[in-house]
């Protein structure tokens, strides 16, 4: 080979590696943010990323287009090794036009997706972007369109997970919310439009962070699943999640041997449930002691409180966990817990992991906000997601379970495969006292009417009720229950539960697709 050849060859990787160039690149780390290729470096194993289409450039010529060419056009795309597993990679360079997605940008990455798709690895998208560029016209939006098209193809098939490491707008945030998680790194943000087009379209004044900063969409819109504080936290979160995740979705998910016993019992879950049915208490604490090494993933943890959902592991194996939180709200279901919850099951679901879910829960949230907001439609997913779900799945009544909100939360009905129940669990349509005041409507109005004292009647009733509805065992007598456990066993007695289930095999009919409400 000449050696001039070699020597270009050298030279041109030198100078992909400078992105938008030194000075851009110094402005990236002065914004505290690490660039493309470090971001990268960081994700994958060393040595292990090769990158594809490190020489492509943009072949637009509009607004003076032809004098600006980046080699790699602004997007960084290859393959490697995450802890040892194959996994796919692009990563916006924001030193080249904002990280915009140009014709040329989004034909990589939807080669590194059908690559991704073809081969069953996950993807991931390091996101640092100011969405369709602009000075392309229509040839970005058909890119972003080719990048949505591949996200959904690829919705079900292999894990997608995608980190927001700046100012991400368009496209940039629409093709995150097509993918399974977003983690937020906490100076990042994500709107359809930036403050700038704010202003000039409705005239209005707003910060980038209350547009679309982490914490808004970390606690108000759900839309990201984490929050880390650095690229860098961002990246071990990346790491974290994908070790409880298969390749793809004809695969099981890794056993990690996290050395805890599975025999393990904890006699603290005995005073975990206080005597008083209406105090809280911490559901994570149930959570941790039964998973292995106590170890919870927990995701989505600031928004709609009143649902956990998490992954863990028992006796090695993924398993994904969904439980009403008694601390917020009563552990009530909400519009906003349900679609936590509906959109983690399928999931999980997709992805042959369990689910194990605890079960504390008053019902359906009522009133006028809820009703108007949707709750009918909303709390309808969380039935259709656990009745469509065909992995093992595995219910532990620790107390409430009334009403609709029973059916909800993996019943045996929803085609559950092992229900249980602590002692402390109460199966019925309604709490007692709403109970009574339903069924006695009439009675105690004419007792009131007649100028009685109906407090120490209601007391009664409720008792009644209590005795015969707040109690496990009318729920046992019917099967309704597979079997009530000391709490304290909780631990083995899920394990051997998942070991029997392991092997499950359910058929549904064929169709295309159902048609749950969105
Ligand atoms: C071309 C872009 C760009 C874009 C940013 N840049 N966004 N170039 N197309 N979409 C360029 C800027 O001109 C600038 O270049 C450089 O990137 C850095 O941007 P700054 O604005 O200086 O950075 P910052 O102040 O951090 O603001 C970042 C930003 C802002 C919030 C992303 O640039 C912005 O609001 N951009 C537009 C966002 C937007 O509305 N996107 C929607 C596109 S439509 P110079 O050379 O001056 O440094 C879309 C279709 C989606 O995506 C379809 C959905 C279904």
């Amino acid at each position: 080979m000449p050696y001039d050849a070699l020597e270009r060859l050298k030279d041109l990787i030198e100078l992909s590696k400078l992105g938008g160039g030194r000075e851009r690149i110094e402005q990236q780390h002065r914004k505290g943010k690490l660039t493309a290729r470090e971001r990268i470096e960081l994700l994958m194993d060393e040595g292990s990323f090769h990158e594809l289409d490190r020489f492509a450039v943009h072949q637009s010529t509009d607004f003076g287009m032809d004098k600006k060419k980046y080699l790699g056009d602004g997007v960084i795309t290859g393959y490697g090794t995450v802890n040892g597993r194959l996994t796919f990679v692009y990563a916006h360079d924001f030193t080249v036009f904002g990280g915009s997605i140009g014709e040329i940008f989004g034909k990589k990455i939807a080669k590194v997706m059908d690559l991704a798709i073809k081969v069953g690895a996950p993807i991931v998208g390091l996101n640092d972007s100011g969405g369709a560029r602009i000075q392309e016209g229509v040839s970005s939006l058909i890119a972003c369109s080719e990048i949505f098209y591949r996200n959904t193809i690829a919705s079900g098939v292999i894990p997608q997970i995608v980190a927001i490491m700046g100012p991400c707008a368009g496209a940039a945030v629409y093709s995150p919310a097509l993918m399974d998680f977003i983690i937020m790194v906490k100076n990042s943000f994500m709107f359809v439009t930036g403050p700038e087009v704010v202003k000039a379209a409705l005239g209005q004044e707003v910060s980038f962070e209350e547009l679309g900063g982490a914490m808004i969409h970390a606690k108000e819109s759900g839309i990201a699943h984490f929050i880390a504080n650095d690229d860098a936290e961002a990246i071990d979160l990346i790491k974290r999640l994908l070790s409880y995740l298969p390749q793809n979705n004809s695969e099981e998910p890794p056993l990690v041997d996290m050395g805890d016993d599975p025999n393990r019992t904890d006699k603290n879950l005995l005073k975990i449930v206080p005597p008083d049915p209406y105090k809280p208490y911490d559901m994570r604490e149930v959570i941790r002691s039964v998973l292995d090494g106590n170890e919870f993933f927990e995701v989505q943890s600031m928004w709609a409180k009143n649902l956990i959902i998490g992954f863990g592991r028992l006796n090695s194996m993924t398993v994904g966990v969904v439980a009403n939180q008694p601390l917020y709200l009563a552990g009530v279901l909400d519009i906003d817990s349900s679609n936590k919850a509906a959109r983690f099951v399928r999931f999980c679901d997709a992805f042959n992991i369990p689910i194990i879910t605890f079960v504390d829960v008053p019902g359906y949230l009522p009133g006028t906000e809820q009703e108007r907001g949707g709750i009918i439609k909303h709390g309808s997913k969380l039935l259709f997601a656990y009745s469509e779900a065909t992995v093992p799945k595995i219910t532990v009544i620790i107390r409430k379970a009334y009403g609709g909100a029973y059916c909800a939360m993996g019943s045996k009905y929803s085609k559950a495969d092992i229900n249980l129940a602590w002692p402390t669990a109460e199966i019925a349509v309604m709490g007692p006292e709403s109970a009574v005041r339903v069924l006695y409507r009439k009675q105690l109005k004419r007792m009131r009417e007649e100028g009685m004292d109906t407090e120490e009647v209601v007391k009664r009733i409720v008792k009644e009720y209590k005795e015969r509805f707040a109690n496990p065992y009318v729920a046992a007598e019917k099967g309704i229950i597979d079997d009530v456990i000391n709490p304290e066993e909780t631990r083995p007695v899920l394990i051997k539960a998942l070991e029997m289930l392991k092997d499950k095999r359910e058929a549904r009919p064929l169709k295309k697709h159902g048609n749950i409400q969105l």
